[in-house]
C-alpha cells in the first residue's frame, strides 16, 4: 500500500504505539485521525503532526461508546471524504495472578476496551473500508495465541480480537484486508503503568521492568508501517515470535515454560 493520500484512524493515539504510529504514517504522507480519551494529548499528538507538515484531526472518543465510533468515523469521511485503514491500537492491560485479586470488576474493562471497543471501531468503519477496499491493523500480542500468567484478562481479551478478526477476513475476503501484528513487549509506552493490579488500582511506577529482550517503539512501528506498505496478512515483533503458533502445537510445555521464565525476568 502507498501510503501517500491515505486516510487513516488510529485508536490509542494519545501515547505509546498509536503517538508514534500516528506520526510514522503521516511522515509518510498519510493523513490521520487520532482518536483517544485525553483531548490534551490528543491535541499534543496532532499538532506536532501538522506542525511538522503532515495532517491530522483529532477526536475524542471512547471506543466503549459505540456512538462515539460512529462519531470518530463520520468526523473522518466529513474532513478527509474518506477511510482506507483502521488501526485498532486502543488498548489496557493488567499484571496479577488470578487468585490473588481482590476485585474482579477489571475484566469487564479489559474486554470493554480491548474486544468490544474494537468491534465498535470496525462496525462503524466497516462501509467506509469497502469502499476503498480498506485495511484494519490489529496492535496484536503473543497473548492473544496462547496463555501467558498474570495476565489472564488481558490474554482473553486479545484471544477474542483474535478470532473475531480471523473471522471477519474470511467473510470479507477481497472486499478489505487485515494485517495483526503479533508484538512481544514493547518499551516506552503506558501500557504497564496503565495496568491493572490485584485490587483493581492501577500499577503506576511498579518495580516491573523491561528486560533486553524487549522491542523499542521506534522499531515495532517501523516494522508494522513496513508491514502495512507491503500488504503483508500478519508480522510478528521480534520475528522469532512466528514461532508460537508452531510451538504452542507441538511443544507447548516447553513454550510455557519458557514464558513463564520470561514473566519472572520482568518482575526483578
Ligand atoms: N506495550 C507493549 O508491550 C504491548 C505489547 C503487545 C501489544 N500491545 C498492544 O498495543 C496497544 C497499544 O498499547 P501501548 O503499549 O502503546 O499502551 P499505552 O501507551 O498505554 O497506549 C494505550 C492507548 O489506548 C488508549 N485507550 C485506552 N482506553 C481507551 C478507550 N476506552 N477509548 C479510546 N482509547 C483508549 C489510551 O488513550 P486514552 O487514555 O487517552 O484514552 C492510549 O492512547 C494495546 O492494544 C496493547 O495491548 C502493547
Amino acid at each position: 500500500m502507498n501510503l501517500t493520500g491515505k486516510v487513516f484512524i488510529v485508536t490509542g493515539a494519545s501515547s505509546g504505539i498509536g503517538e508514534e504510529l500516528s506520526r510514522v504514517l503521516a511522515q509518510k504522507g498519510a493523513l490521520i485521525v487520532c482518536a483517544a480519551r485525553r483531548t490534551e494529548e490528543l491535541e499534543r499528538v496532532s499538532t506536532a503532526i501538522t506542525t511538522s507538515g503532515g495532517s491530522a484531526l483529532a477526536v475524542q472518543t471512547d471506543i466503549t461508546d459505540l456512538d462515539a465510533c460512529h462519531h470518530l468515523v463520520q468526523q473522518t469521511i466529513n474532513t478527509y471524504g474518506k477511510l482506507d485503514g483502521l488501526i485498532l491500537n486502543a488498548g489496557i492491560s493488567m499484571w496479577a495472578r488470578f487468585e490473588d485479586i481482590s476485585d474482579i470488576t477489571f475484566f469487564q474493562d479489559l474486554i470493554n476496551v480491548n474486544y468490544l471497543g474494537a468491534v465498535n471501531c470496525c462496525h462503524a468503519a466497516l462501509p467506509y473500508l469497502k469502499k476503498t477496499q480498506g485495511k484494519i491493523v490489529s496492535c496484536s500480542t503473543a497473548q492473544a495465541l496462547m496463555g501467558f500468567p498474570n495476565h489472564s484478562g488481558y490474554v482473553a481479551s486479545k484471544h477474542a480480537l483474535h478470532g473475531f478478526l480471523e473471522t471477519l477476513g474470511m467473510e470479507l475476503n477481497g472486499e478489505i484486508s487485515i494485517l495483526e501484528a503479533v508484538l512481544s513487549w514493547i518499551r516506552g509506552t503506558n501500557l504497564r503503568d496503565n495496568a491493572y493490579g490485584p485490587e483493581g488500582n492501577k500499577l503506576i511506577n511498579s518495580t516491573r521492568k523491561h528486560t533486553s529482550e524487549s522491542v523499542s517503539l521506534e522499531e515495532c512501528v517501523e516494522q508494522i508501517v513496513q508491514a502495512i506498505e507491503r500488504e503483508k496478512k500478519t508480522v510478528y515483533i521480534p520475528r522469532k515470535l512466528s514461532l508460537v503458533p508452531f510451538l504452542n502445537t507441538f511443544f507447548k510445555g516447553f513454550l510455557q515454560r519458557k514464558v513463564t521464565g520470561a514473566i519472572d525476568k520482568n518482575e526483578s
